[in-house]
């Protein structure tokens, strides 16, 4: 150490300074004496270590005397002024560094007052920091206590297990590491440097089983100059447990379905040996869960992979051990797959549909779009069909998710009506699952009406009526039909050929009534105007929507009977001879009749005694079998007779007398004198019975076989008389006028 050199030299100076003092001291200006230009100091000197020393001359009792500066600026030195020996002295205030600073200028500065005026004077110390070797210095930790490092006993050789830190405060210094010693005793080769390299290696393998188990290595730290620092690394050996137990299958594929529920075995792993085995899973999962003892794995709950998705696939780790102190355990791979399943039916919005539109809606028209899914993932596409009805046959169609409509939806039809106007359909949804799932739709179109058709009249339009019905009597119906439902609801009017009113219609059935009766042979037809209006065929009664059409119809007049004959004259008075021929005419009763078309019937009906006239048409005939025998057949020389006409209906008697003249050939005496009689006449209305044919011969032959029995009674009676009056029998012949 060179500390001894310094204090000698300081010594020395000391020495000459109190004899330049005691030189000088009357000396006016201040001055020094004997100070360096320049001092050598070792670095890391103690702190009051003195750096350099010097007298100062001055007549001031008190002057001033220091440090002005220091460059590099430093707080290193301090200045102490000895005034009783008028010496300055500088010391360290701190150790001083050559790697950091090597040299420092001190400037010192005097100063004093001799009464008169202030003198000052100052001068520079060059301070050299001597350089020192210094030793390493290790880690604290590695010093005391020392480092502990724990490393698996399967290691591998030359494996750095430690890095020591240390580090020289000079520069250029090398350090060596090495291993000075490691316990237990004979183990410091098992662990090395490889020089610069601070690294601890190993050499070789450790065995915990065989007793490396710990070692405790003294290291050493050492600069080319010898100086050094030590330090301790404790080695912990860790003990490997590399026995591996192994599964009988170490990787498994398992599918199962979902939603199966919680708690249902999915596999089972195991291993191939190993006692006392323990199972779990290195995944912790709220899925799947282990039986620890057994191995088997189950659901942890319902597996949901149409709610998430994710659960299609998960990978389990299992882990198994051993529960002994062998400490083997080993790890194996479960692969589940979870199937979806086809739970979930098709869901569409809306789930039944309800419109109504109007009926003569275009084929076409979107009715509703149909929003459909399926919560499956899988197989969730789906396919739509409609299912009509009756009325709902081809009414509908489906175009991708469109319900259309298909064919018109009429609303005039009894069906529909009883439908009460709706057409219903379903559209059953199925989704592809297996097995499919399907929904159905159920589809409620209404329709409401629109005016489409015009009434029409089918005809006849013409009536045939007979004339002199009553009031009220029906003549025809108009029949107008309309195609729209509620069909032929119609309104009908006459609205010409009425005036003055003769009919009337009915205002809902369309039936003709008559006011009055009619006359055909005052008018024998009627040109009708009918119009007819359709009633309630829009939703919304709007007149201006209602249809009119106007027909004409004709009514007929239809001639009747109901004229009596008219006969003229209706009395006729005539004389004939007895002997006029049967081809002759007696007379002609002349008839007309108030009706068109009539035939009259002519009938003798009273007077025409012994039937000694008979009617040809109108003409009254005679038989010319008048007898005037006194002893026998007397006839009247006097008809009266009745002659009936009839039209058919009604009879009008004509009264006819005849007077006859018998037996002569001479003319009838003119001097007769003429009955006037009453005209008679009587009129049958009603209850005109004609008799049909086989009533009237067997009529005939009654009154033939009555007049017969007549006839042979009378005669009896009269040959009686002439018996008793004893006269000639006489014939009763047929009078026969001679000529
Ligand atoms: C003081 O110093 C000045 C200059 O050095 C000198 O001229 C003067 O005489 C001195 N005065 C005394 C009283 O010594
Ligand atoms: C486990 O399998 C490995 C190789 O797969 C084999 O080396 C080892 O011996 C087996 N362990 C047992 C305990 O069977
Ligand atoms: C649509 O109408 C046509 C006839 O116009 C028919 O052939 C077809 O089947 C109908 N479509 C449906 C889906 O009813
Ligand atoms: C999906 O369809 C396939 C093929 O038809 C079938 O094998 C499978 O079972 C179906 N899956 C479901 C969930 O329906």
């Amino acid at each position: 150490m060179e500390l001894p050199a310094v204090s000698t030299s300081m010594a020395l100076l000391f020495f000459y300074s109190v004899l330049l003092i005691v030189s000088f001291v009357a000396a006016q200006d201040p001055s020094f004496i004997n100070i360096p230009a320049s001092v050598n100091v070792t670095e890391n000197s103690p702190i009051h270590t003195e750096v350099a020393q010097f007298g100062i001359v001055t007549a001031d009792p008190n002057p001033k005397v220091e440090i002005v500066s220091v460059v590099p600026a430093t707080n290193a030195f301090n200045l102490v002024f000895d005034k009783s020996l008028s010496t300055a002295s500088i010391t360290l205030a701190a150790t001083l560094d050559f790697e950091t600073q090597p040299w420092y200028t001190i400037t010192v500065y005097v100063e004093d007052y001799n009464l008169t005026s202030v003198t000052n004077i100052s001068a520079n110390i060059l301070v050299r920091v001597l350089d020192v070797n210094e030793p390493p210095q290790c880690e604290p930790q590695l010093v005391s206590p020392g480092v502990t490092v724990q490393v698996r006993e399967d290691i591998s050789p030359g494996t750095s297990i430690y890095v020591v830190l240390a580090s020289d405060p000079d520069h250029n210094s090398v350090l060596q590491y090495n291993v000075s010693d490691a316990l237990p005793s004979g183990s410091a080769n098992r662990f090395r440097f490889l020089n610069p390299s601070p690294s601890l290696l190993n050499i070789g393998s450790f065995n915990y089983q065989k007793g490396d188990t710990n070692f405790i290595v003294s290291v050493v730290v050492e600069d080319q100059f010898g100086l050094k620092c030590t330090g301790t690394v404790h080695v912990e050996i860790l003990p490997v447990k590399n026995t591996l137990l192994n599964f009988t299958f170490p990787v498994q594929n398992v599918t199962i379905k979902e939603n199966i529920g919680p708690d249902i075995y999915v596999t089972k792993v195991t291993a191939s040996s190993g006692t006392n085995l323990r199972y779990h899973l290195v995944t912790p999962s709220v899925s799947f869960w282990i039986d620890q003892g057994s191995g088997i794995i189950r659901t942890g709950m319902h597996l949901d992979v149409d709610k998430t998705p994710s659960l299609t696939y998960t990978m389990l780790l299992v882990r198994v051990y051993s529960a002994d102190s062998s400490g083997t355990s080993g790890t194996a791979t479960v692969n589940v797959f979870v199937l979806d399943v086809n739970d979930n039916f098709p869901v569409c919005d809306p789930p039944s549909f309800l419109v109504e539109v109007k009926e003569t809606e275009p084929i076409g028209t979107v009715l509703t779009t149909l929003k459909c899914s399926d919560a499956d993932i899988t197989n969730n596409t789906l396919s739509y069909e409609i299912v009509p009805d009756g009325n709902s046959l081809d009414k509908f169609r489906l175009t991708g998710n469109n319900l259309e409509i298909n064919d018109t939806l009429d609303y005039d039809s009894e069906e529909i009506a009883r439908a009460n106007f709706q057409y219903k359909a379903s559209i059953i949804v199925t989704d592809s699952g297996v097995p499919p799932l399907s929904i159905s739709i159920p589809i409620q179109v209404g329709v409401y009406p629109v005016n489409e058709f015009k009434p029409t009249f089918p005809g006849p339009f013409f009536f045939d009526v007979l004339e002199n019905r009553a009031a009220h009597t029906v003549i025809g119906s108009v029949n107008g039909q309309d195609r729209d439902w509620e069909f032929n609801n119609l309104h009908y009017s006459i609205i010409g050929g009425n005036i003055p009113p003769v009919f009337y219609i009915d205002m809902k059935s369309g039936t003709i009534h008559l006011l009055g009766s009619l006359d055909f042979e005052m008018k024998r037809s009627y040109e009708l105007n009918i119009q007819v209006v359709d009633i309630d065929q829009d939703r919304d009664p709007d007149p201006l929507k209602q249809n009119t059409v106007n027909q004409l119809f004709t009514v007929q007049v239809q001639d009747e009977n109901d004229n009596p004959p008219v006969c003229n004259p209706p009395f006729h008075e005539t004389t004939i001879y007895s002997t006029l021929s049967a081809r002759d005419p007696v007379l002609t009763v002349t008839c007309t009749d108030g009706d068109i078309n009539f035939v009259h019937t002519f009938r003798i009906s009273g007077g025409n005694e012994n039937n000694r006239f008979t009617m040809n048409g109108n003409q009254l005939m005679s038989r010319n079998t008048f007898s005037y025998n006194p002893a026998g057949v007397m006839d009247p020389l006097t008809f009266d007779l009745s002659i009936q006409v009839s039209d058919g209906v009604f009879i009008t008697s004509v009264k006819v007398i005849v007077h006859v003249v018998p037996w002569t050939t001479t003319s009838p005496t003119t001097t007769t004198p003429l009955v006037t009689r009453s005209i008679k006449t009587v009129t049958v209305l009603q209850g005109y019975w004609e008799p049909e044919p086989w009533f009237v011969a067997i009529l005939t032959i009654s009154v033939a076989l009555a007049i017969g029995t007549t006839a042979l009674l009378i005669w009896k009676i009269l040959q009686c008389t002439s018996l008793s009056n004893s006269s000639p029998p006489e014939m009763t012949a047929p009078l026969v006028q001679q000529g």
